[in-house]
């Protein structure tokens, strides 16, 4: 028996993003995002991507799911290329999801979670009216919210909830593969753990294979199985939180180490 391909698995990525230029004289530089990154995630694993601003994290992330298109190197996802999910019910919505890390914003003001929720579960789940409702039910119980809130819209939601939501709507799809790029960066401290330990529970329950990005050691510290560590487009180290946190070997992780006090979590 052959067994089963790694739930993400990256080669050689690389995204540059072209030049800019501007009729008043604003031009950018072309600016090379992904150096050539490698990676991949077992089923179950939850991989911690951590590394200061600008290091590529949300480039990577967004490739993930089909938002970037890469200028080199390969995305496979439970083994197939990222390109060549179609569209509809069992397409790339359905084997991968994001939540990304302004909640507020990434719900549509305008719709009620319900709307926000249902979307997904028809359009990407192939779900008729009374299964939707039915799953509507089990997501909100899933991410401890009160039934009640499908009636709401974003501006009544607290930053925790509205995360709830975005978390809600990236399991309503029913992907496996869930990319959270600093999703919990936004929220106060206090709410962080709470998300964090429903994430994990939800990961333990379901199955998941979380990518998880942040520039907080401490948080990728609490919910990852394995770090990988990104620096100026590159992954410059990568093994169990345990050993990258407490002996970390490269000079760039040493850095970022050292300059985080401890948090308890
Ligand atoms: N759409 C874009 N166009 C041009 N440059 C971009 C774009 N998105 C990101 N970049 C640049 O790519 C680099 C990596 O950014 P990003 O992937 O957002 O990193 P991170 O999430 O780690 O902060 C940065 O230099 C950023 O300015
Ligand atoms: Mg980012």
């Amino acid at each position: 028996m052959t067994s089963p391909p790694p739930a993400v698995e990256v080669r050689g990525l690389v995204k540059t993003y072209p030049a800019r230029f501007s009729l008043f004289g604003r031009s950018r530089a072309a600016v090379q995002a992904l150096k050539g990154v490698s990676l991949h995630a077992k089923r179950g694993e939850t991989l911690g991507i951590v590394g200061e601003s600008g290091s590529g994290k949300t480039t990577l992330a967004r490739s993930l799911v089909g938002l970037v298109r890469p200028s080199a190197g390969t995305i496979l996802l439970d083994g197939r290329p990222v390109g060549e999910h179609a569209a509809g019910p069992g397409s790339l919505g359905a084997v991968v999801q994001y939540v990304f890390q302004d909640p507020m914003s990434s719900l549509n003001p305008r719709k009620s979670v319900r709307q926000t929720l249902s979307a997904p579960l028809r359009f990407l789940a192939g779900l008729d009216a009374r299964a939707q409702a039915s799953r509507l039910a089990e997501l909100m119980a899933a991410v401890d919210l009160d039934a009640t809130f499908l009636d709401r819209y974003p501006h009544e939601l607290s930053g925790g909830q509205a995360q709830r939501i975005g978390i809600a709507r990236a399991l309503a799809a029913g992907a496996g593969i869930i990319v959270l790029d600093e999703p919990v960066s936004a929220l106060d401290v206090s709410v962080q753990a709470q998300v964090l330990r429903l994430l994990a529970e939800l990961k333990a329950r379901r199955g998941l294979t979380y990518i998880f990005i942040s520039h907080d050691l401490a948080v990728v510290e609490a919910i990852a199985d394995r770090v990988a560590v990104m620096s100026a487009g590159e992954i410059v180290e990568e093994g169990p939180p345990a050993s990258i946190f407490t002996a970390p070997t490269h000079p760039y992780t040493r850095r970022l180490v050292a300059s985080v006090p401890a948090l308890p979590i």
